[in-house]
């Protein structure tokens, strides 16, 4: 093996294991990702080196062997080929992906540049990745718009696919040190229960819901306020954020974001048939090529949490705070009194 470099601080001349380190991507909750040379194969590739948190553990370390194993499996169209998985000299743990060079869903949302099309021909992509995935016992547990990545030809693929298990890491911190909000997980996931892959559907639901209102269905200063929204609220209609949607979309949001599992579509395919289904156009007319709302703008002193942070925010004024810690308080209490309510119109009936 090659000279490994240890903290990669001049990253233009630092060698990683056999990678050449080329620029940073960027850092994520679990990990810093950097665009990387691999004079093996003479090809460009992502390299993925995870914090080191844990790695003395011989536990944690048998689980990212065994894990990865799995994960290296998983060859399908829409899934982000690992090249390599490993752990350095100095013991930072590492995946080498193909390196994706068309951005990610999450910055296409904010900027506004996907139509109706767009999002019909994703779900149905990235649908189908799921069921293969699924098929092989293995769940994503962290579906959302930043893990989806896109090619030089525009096409979709699901990135680390598994990765929040073996980091046990499901509420992130983020490189700013704010607690990220859970966005994108499924009841049964907030509430810390055991996982199939309509989990995964669920936050593919949660997918689109964003990427036809440009907001997630539920929004909270807290990562427990989300959670528990998640596993209590009903999401708010999609047709009153936006009306331009075919119709027929209302009960196809309703049914992938229903809390139970059983309710929901069993198959990422019958999911996005279903709503395929409600475009009242075929999918190669004008009308699909609607424009989508870009995603909604945080206004400032909404600073608490982040959808997807990874800048640090100013520390807000006295008042900012006390409003800030109300709106906490009162969110809490008003969904905690729901769920008390809604516990006890279970039991009467
Ligand atoms: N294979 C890849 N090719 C190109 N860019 C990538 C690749 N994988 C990740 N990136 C980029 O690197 C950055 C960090 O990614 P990372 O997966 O660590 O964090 P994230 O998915 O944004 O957040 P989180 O850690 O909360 O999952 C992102 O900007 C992402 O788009
Ligand atoms: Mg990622």
């Amino acid at each position: 093996m090659n000279k490994v470099v240890g903290v990669l601080r001049n990253i233009s001349e630092e060698k990683f294991s056999r990678y050449l380190i080329q620029e940073k991507l960027g850092q994520g909750g679990m990990a810093t990702v950097y665009r990387a040379y691999d004079p093996l194969f003479e090809r460009e590739v992502a390299l993925k080196i995870l914090k080191q948190e844990g790695l003395n553990d011989t536990q944690v370390r048998e689980r990212f062997e065994r894990e990865t194993k799995i994960i290296a499996k998983l060859e399908h169209a829409a899934i982000v080929p690992v090249y390599d998985v490993g752990r350095s000299d100095n013991d930072q743990l590492f995946f080498v992906m193909r390196y994706m060079a068309g951005g990610s869903l999450a910055d296409r949302i904010q900027k506004g540049s996907l139509s109706l099309l767009d999002a019909a021909d994703l779900i149905q992509r990235l649908g189908a990745a799921l069921d293969y995935a699924h098929a092989k016992g293995i769940i994503h547990r962290d579906l959302k718009p930043d893990n989806i990545l896109f090619d030089e030809y525009n096409h979709a693929y699901i990135s680390d696919f598994g990765i929040a298990k073996l980091t046990q890491s499901s509420i992130k911190i983020t490189s700013s040190g704010i607690i990220g909000t859970p966005t994108h997980m499924s009841p049964e996931q907030a509430q810390g229960e055991e996982l199939d892959g309509r989990s995964d559907i669920y936050s593919l639901g949660v997918i689109l819901f964003e990427m036809l209102s440009g907001q997630t269905p539920f929004e909270a200063t807290t990562p427990l306020g989300m959670a528990l929204k998640h596993a209590i609220e009903p999401p708010p209609r999609i047709l009153r954020i936006n009306p331009n949607l075919p119709i027929g979309v209302e009960a196809v949001i309703k049914k992938v974001l229903e809390k139970e599992p059983k309710h929901r579509y069993h198959s990422g395919t019958e999911f996005a048939n279903a709503f395929i289904g409600t475009l009242a156009q075929p999918l190669t007319s004008e009308a699909n090529l609607v424009a989508l709302p870009p995603s909604h703008v945080y206004p400032d002193d909404e600073v608490a949490v982040l959808p997807r942070s990874s800048v640090a925010p100013q520390r807000p004024s006295l008042r900012t705070r006390i409003r800030a810690w109300y709106a906490r308080v009162s969110e809490i209490l008003s969904v905690c009194w729901r769920w008390i309510w809604n516990t006890v119109k279970k039991l009467i009936r």
